[in-house]
């Protein structure tokens, strides 16, 4: 790789230890316990913003978590950047499987990582890949390099859904005005062969309840009387796929758009994808999905149906012998073009009430959701990005559709009318919402360079 970092050893230092300030602060949006580092985060930043060389910041209030904004404009008729990212960071827990505290920042050299990678929670999702925007955009000044105006909108509730921050597009429309969005909260495949992010899932997240008896029951007196919550609500769970890997939903792959297989295969060989290294990296000896499709294609370009909890009955130490009252269940699908999740949420809802025998009654809701996204490829954002990759990485990037959902980014463009482009710098690797999350060094700091690479490009 040709990457020359355009740092000195003092900058790079002193960039780590700034971003373990901001890592050091728990700022975990789902849980009401932390609300008051969400403020504390959101003025540290705010600070961060107008330090690096915004002409003025502003921590906006909402109903949730404040939003920091921060802008600086050199010339109204310049290209404008819309940086957007988010500092929320997603719950710790299990603590005890971190190897080191999850708000004590360390470096540590990893296999992966040979020069080191930072291990703390938000490392990767977004803190780090927020601060190489505000590391990227101090350089332009100090260099004199700066050739667009900048505007930053760093929510605090991008992991519990995005709630606030539509309300604050549709009050702000004018002030957010920009040429381009640009965000890195997403990934590449590696640094020796990159991919530029080209999509993005949508979601629909639902949650069911199940109540069968009016108490929990003892299972010798009642049991074969009576149908059982929990092993009602595994029937109804297991009828959803069928064995060839479909979602039974009816209506479900209505709206979605078929690739064809040609261009899926160019896209297969691309992308150099292999399936057994997938396999080993979560010790795994098979992998299973819907039928006809890769292991790639499944996890980019295919909608999926998870269960991401489930719960009811005794699940304390030892044995109880109970028929519980209830069951429960969180449901998500990620979705792909042109699927509408609020459209798949209903249709979800439908089939379970239409499926639950009387033995139950049954109760289906909706928690959030977003549609998905495809940037375009033929806009000048789409180009700059390609150009700044050559420059930093020595390679055109490989386009590829991430698995993963940031559900604001379609309400960009239906609300703001701007088009996003994803530049971002993870790896599958780096435990994103897992314990023991971590960014590679080298990432951050080529992250750094690649960003900086992109105002040259579009700014011209
Ligand atoms: N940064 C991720 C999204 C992501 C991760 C996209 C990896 C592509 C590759 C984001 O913070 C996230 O976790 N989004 C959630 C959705 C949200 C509504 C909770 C997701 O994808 O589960
Ligand atoms: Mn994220
Ligand atoms: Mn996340």
């Amino acid at each position: 790789m040709s990457t020359i970092s355009t740092l000195s050893e003092e900058e790079k230092s002193k960039y780590l230890e700034e971003l373990f300030e901001f890592l050091r602060l728990p700022s975990v949006s789902a849980d009401s316990k932390f609300s008051k580092y969400m403020n504390s985060t959101a003025n540290w930043l705010s600070n961060e913003l107008l330090k690096s060389g915004c002409d003025s910041t502003k921590v906006y209030e909402t109903n949730g978590h404040p939003i920091v904004y921060g802008e600086k404009i050199i010339n109204p008729s310049f290209p404008t950047i819309l940086v957007y990212g988010h500092y929320d960071v997603q719950p710790p827990d299990p603590l005890e499987l971190w190897n080191s505290p999850p708000f004590e920042p360390t470096i540590k050299k990893t296999d992966i990582h040979p020069e080191g990678a930072i291990f703390a929670r938000g490392a990767c999702d977004d803190k780090g890949q927020v601060f190489m925007h505000v590391k990227a955009f101090e350089q332009l000044i100090k260099k004199k390099k700066l050739n667009c105006n900048v505007k930053f909108m760093i929510e605090g509730e991008e992991e519990v859904g995005s709630e606030n921050l539509e309300k604050f597009l549709v009050d702000n429309k004018s002030k957010l005005g920009a040429d381009v969005i640009l965000i890195s909260d997403t990934g590449l495949s590696s640094l020796d062969n990159p991919t530029l992010t080209v999509g993005l899932r949508g979601l629909s997240y639902m949650e069911i309840k199940l109540t069968g008896p009016n108490r929990d029951l003892h299972s010798g007196t009642y049991g074969g009387t009576l149908a059982n919550p929990i092993n009602t609500l595994s029937e109804i769970i297991s009828s959803l796929i069928d064995g060839k890997g479909k979602i039974v939903i009816p209506g479900f792959y209505e709206d979605v758009v078929e690739i064809e297989k040609s261009k899926r295969d160019i896209i297969e060989q691309k992308s150099k994808f292999n399936d057994q290294k997938f396999k080993d990296s979560l010790g795994l000896s098979e992998v299973k999905g819907e039928e006809g499709y890769s292991t790639l294609e499944r996890k980019s370009i295919r909608p999926t149906l998870d269960v991401n909890g489930i719960w009811g009955g005794y699940i304390g130490e030892g044995s109880k012998t109970v028929i519980p009252s209830e069951a429960h269940a969180k449901i998500s699908m990620r979705l792909v073009p042109n699927q509408n999740w609020e459209k798949i949420s209903e249709l979800f809802k439908n089939h379970i009430l239409s499926i639950a025998p009387d033995t139950v009654s049954v109760e289906v809701s909706t928690h959030h959701g977003g549609n998905p996204y495809v940037t375009p490829e033929n806009f000048k954002g789409y180009e700059a990005a390609i150009n700044a990759y050559k420059d930093s990485f020595g390679k055109e990037p490989i386009p590829q559709k991430d698995g993963g959902s940031i559900p604001i980014v379609p309400m960009f463009e239906s609300i703001l009318g701007i088009k996003t482009v994803l530049m971002g710098f993870g790896l599958d690797s780096d435990a994103i919402h897992s314990p023991n999350e971590n960014f590679g060094v080298k990432n951050f700091f080529i992250g750094i360079e690649t960003i900086q690479n992109f105002y040259k490009h579009f700014g011209n």
